[in-house]
Parts: structure tokens; sequence; C-alpha cells
């Protein structure tokens, strides 16, 4: 995983540099996306590309590349490090500036940067026995539906949960549970999967899109809307989804178990439906073949 794209070359990480008048160090002003790879192929590329076209238009910047030419570049990085399964980072940010100004420049050349992480190893503690998550007041900005690289509240939120023992916080604002601090979330009743709908105070998970489509096809209804904590409290099932994790059933929230206290069978049969849905996509020849 040691080779990284800059601005159009494929380097050691240790090798890559970027002026710290860079305004994605300087103020965020970049946007990024996580995307899955599976079989040394981009897993989802349509949605989370149109979301990566989403944010920056957002930022009002420029697209630096083509579809066509993202994907090529993002496959020789796949390829150069090893391929497999692994995800792939990548982020646009504004670009270099000759001194720090909050005002935006015209016709900066974005920088654009993006590296391969291996994927995450499977978790038997997880699978058996669920995660554990607290609730906490949302104190992020409001364009929450931009994939941002401006996420400190983000990790310091995580990181509140986590000095609790807790794998992941759900944020609540105005009493709604919007989603966790790197993941959406979605709650079982009876038959009936949830999940917040989108809008500006939420990111718009590809995962989750994914989830809600295999729920359906597995025989579940799916609702779109408003979460509160006592939903939470009654749910069935409560699941997380987020690229990394895919799927991660919520056993325990606020020290209150969840159902069961176990994941539950419907968590099982999503997982097993992704599974499905992921040796497809893994047998089919690739687009260019
Ligand atoms: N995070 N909500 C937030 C705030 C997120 O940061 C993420 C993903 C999600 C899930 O989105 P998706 O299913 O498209 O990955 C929801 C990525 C993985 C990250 O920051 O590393």
């Amino acid at each position: 995983m040691d080779t990284v794209f800059l601005n159009g070359a494929f380097l050691p990480v240790a090798a890559a540099r970027i002026s710290p008048l860079d305004r994605g160090f300087l103020f965020a002003d970049a946007v990024y996306e996580v995307i899955p790879v599976y079989g040394s192929r981009l897993f989802l590329w349509t949605p989370h590309y149109a979301r990566l076209e989403r944010s920056l238009a957002a930022l009002d910047l420029k697209n630096p590349y083509r579809e066509s030419d993202w994907h090529r570049l993002l496959a020789h990085l796949i390829e150069v490090n090893g391929g497999g399964d692994l995800s792939v980072y990548l982020e646009v940010t504004r670009g270099t500036e000759p001194v720090r100004d909050h005002r935006i420049p015209a016709d900066l050349a974005p920088t654009v940067f993006a590296l391969t992480q291996p994927a995450l190893p499977p978790d038997p503690a997880l699978e058996a026995q669920g995660m554990t998550v607290v609730l906490r007041p949302d104190f992020r900005w409001q364009r929450c539906d931009i994939k941002s690289t401006a996420l400190l509240a983000n990790v310091l939120l995580r990181e509140s949960a986590r000095e609790v023992g807790a794998g992941e916080a759900l944020l609540v604002r105005d009493g709604c549970v919007l989603e966790g601090t790197s993941s959406n979330v979605l709650a079982l009743h009876g038959n009936t999967v949830s999940s917040p709908p989108d809008g500006p105070l939420l990111l718009a998970g590809v995962t989750r899109d994914l989830v809600l489509e295999l729920a359906e096809q597995s025989g579940f209804r799916t609702r779109r809307r408003t979460l509160t904590a006592d939903d939470l409290g009654t749910a069935h099932e409560v699941w997380l989804t987020s690229t990394r994790r895919i799927l991660a059933p919520v056993t325990r929230i606020e020290g209150r178990p969840v159902g069961s206290g176990r994941p539950g069978p419907a968590y099982q049969r999503i997982r097993a439906a992704f599974q499905k849905r992921l040796q497809a996509f893994l047998e089919a020849p690739p687009p260019s073949a």
C-alpha cells in the first residue's frame, strides 16, 4: 500500500509532498471519497463517483478529471499496490495559494491525492456480540451531505465514544438520530427497515442505499423516516453501514440492549444477501472485457 497518486504521478508515500499553503491543509477546503475494492476492482463505482461530483459541485470545485480518467488512474493505483480486497481513499483540494486568504482565488490547480488501504479484517467479536454505541449531541456543521475533509467534529465525537468503550457515536440533532460519525444508521421494526431521509444534515451513504435495496429484495419493507432515540429503543434490530465495515449489528445503545441484545436474524439475512451480491460482482466480467 506504499504507492500513492499525487497530481498526476504515482510515487512512494514517503516521497509525496504537499505545500503548507494548500487550502486543504489551511481550510479543509477539500472533498474526499472512500471506495471499496474487491478482487482488485472498484465496487459501487457509479454511486461513489456521483457523490464525488455532488461534493465537488457543492464547493464549486471543477472536477479535475473525466470519469474514465478517474477510473483508469484508480485502477492503476490498485494494481501497483498489489490489488485484492482493499479500499481507495481519494481527495481533491482547491489547491495551493500564494498567501493564506479566506477569499477563494480564481483558477487554482486542484491538488489530487489518492491512496489504497487494506480491507478491515473480519471481526469475530462484532459478528458474535454486535457493537455498543452511545448517543451524542451533533455539533457538526449543517452541510453534512458534502463529503468534506472537515471532520474534526466527527473525530472528537468518535473519540468521546471510544473513551466510554463504545464503537460509534450516533449523532442527535433536535431529537433526531441522524447517523454515526462515519456510518449511517438503520432500524428494524417488525418487517420494516427505516433510515433517516437524506438532507443537508447527513451523508447519503452508498452502503446504506445498497443495504436498503437488498432488504427490499429479501422481503422487508423499507422506509425513509426520522428516527428518534425512542425509535431506536423500540427497534428489534439496529444496524450501521459504511464502506469499510459494510454492515454492523448494534446490540447496545447507551447501555441498553437492542432487541434480544444479540446480532439478529434480519442482520444475518442482509449480510448473506450482500455476500451474494458481491459474489455476482466478482463473477461478472469487468465492463471493459
Ligand atoms: N465514511 N456517514 C458519514 C459521516 C461517513 O463518514 C460515512 C463514511 C458514512 C457511510 O457512507 P458510505 O456507506 O458511502 O461509506 C455515513 C467513510 C468511509 C470515511 O470517512 O472513511
